[in-house]
């Protein structure tokens, strides 16, 4: 069992659980990934390493509860176990040792942006960093944000704080006011990584995105989290999460993710039905 240190609520929705996993953490690298499963009845879920402390042999997830397993994961406390904590999984992001680039996060994609903006921080490249959520009491991550950027740029769809927009919007406006960048890594929904990707494809400006489609074995083997990239198959398992954001085939993307709601709607349903009950 990989034992919850800490638990943290950090909105209504989303949740942080620092986990003891010395092997995983050991290794851990900035874009990689877990796969859990909390029980031996429970479905293996892939899930982005939003920090990772190899000298306290933690690593610290931030998830959204969306479906069954995550909304089972909420429910686990401090002292309790997750059965099964397989990583670091997929390929490290890779990053600049200079210049400046400009980190976006959408939602819960700022707990996977953070890791890959504190590294480059560290490295001495200079970090803009722009998060949003839709409304303010969903924002997440802002003050670990600000301490690893040297510009943070806080937007929300309904202007309930900072900039009245979507986080491709802001990205747009800072690229039209002549802000320079030689990079961008944009995480968050799908269509914020399409829309973030349209924005700096006309300057050129090499874009990466994160992806996150439905996962099973997340060695490669199973085929589930194929995407489409400049043409080619990929499994984002092994060979992602990270791709060239110009290159990814969106369209396909979504269809895939929308692949099995109705299933995940029952799996939902069943799981409240049952209050909580396997
Ligand atoms: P959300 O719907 O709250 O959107 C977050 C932000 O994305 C918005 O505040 C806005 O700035 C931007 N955005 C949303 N719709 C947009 C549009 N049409 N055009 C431009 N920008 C837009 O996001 P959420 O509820 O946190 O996201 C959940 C989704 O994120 C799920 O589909 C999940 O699969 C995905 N996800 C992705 C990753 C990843 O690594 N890419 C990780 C976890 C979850
Ligand atoms: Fe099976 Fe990637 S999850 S090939």
């Amino acid at each position: 069992m990989f034992r919850i240190l800490e638990k943290e609520h950090l909105t209504s929705i989303h949740k942080k659980m620092v986990i003891e996993a010395p092997l995983v953490a050991r290794k851990a690298q900035p874009g990689q990934f877990v796969s859990i499963r909390l029980h031996e009845k429970g479905e293996r879920v892939p899930l982005t390493i939003a920090d990772f402390d190899r000298d306290a042999g933690t690593i610290t997830l931030v998830f959204q509860e969306v479906g069954k397993t995550t909304r089972e994961l909420g429910t686990l406390e401090v002292g309790q176990g997750i059965l099964d904590f397989v990583g670091p999984l997929g390929v490290p992001a890779e990053l600049l040792e200079s210049g400046t680039v400009v980190c976006a996060g959408g939602g819960v994609g700022v707990a996977p942006l953070y890791p890959k903006a504190k590294a480059l921080h560290q490295k001495g490249v200079k970090v803009i960093s722009i998060i949003g959520a839709r409304t303010a009491d969903l924002l997440i991550m802002e003050k670990e944000m600000a301490a690893v950027s040297n510009e943070l740029h806080v937007c929300t769809d309904d202007g309930t704080r900072g900039y009245h927009g979507f986080v491709p919007t802001k990205l747009a406006d800072l690229i039209k006011a002549g802000a320079k960048m030689d990079e961008v890594i944009a995480i968050g929904p799908l269509v914020m990584m399409r829309v973030s990707a349209d924005v700096t494809r006309p300057y050129g400006i090499k874009t990466w995105v994160s992806l996150n489609p439905i996962m099973v074995d997340g060695t490669g083997m199973c085929g589930a989290c194929r995407v489409s990239v400049g043409g080619q198959t990929k499994f984002c398992c092994v060979h992602g999460p990270m791709f060239d954001g110009h290159l990814v085939d969106y369209a396909e993307s979504i269809r895939r993710s929308q692949m099995y709601l109705a299933e995940e709607k029952v799996a939902n349903e069943h799981y409240c039905q049952c209050g909580g009950d396997r």
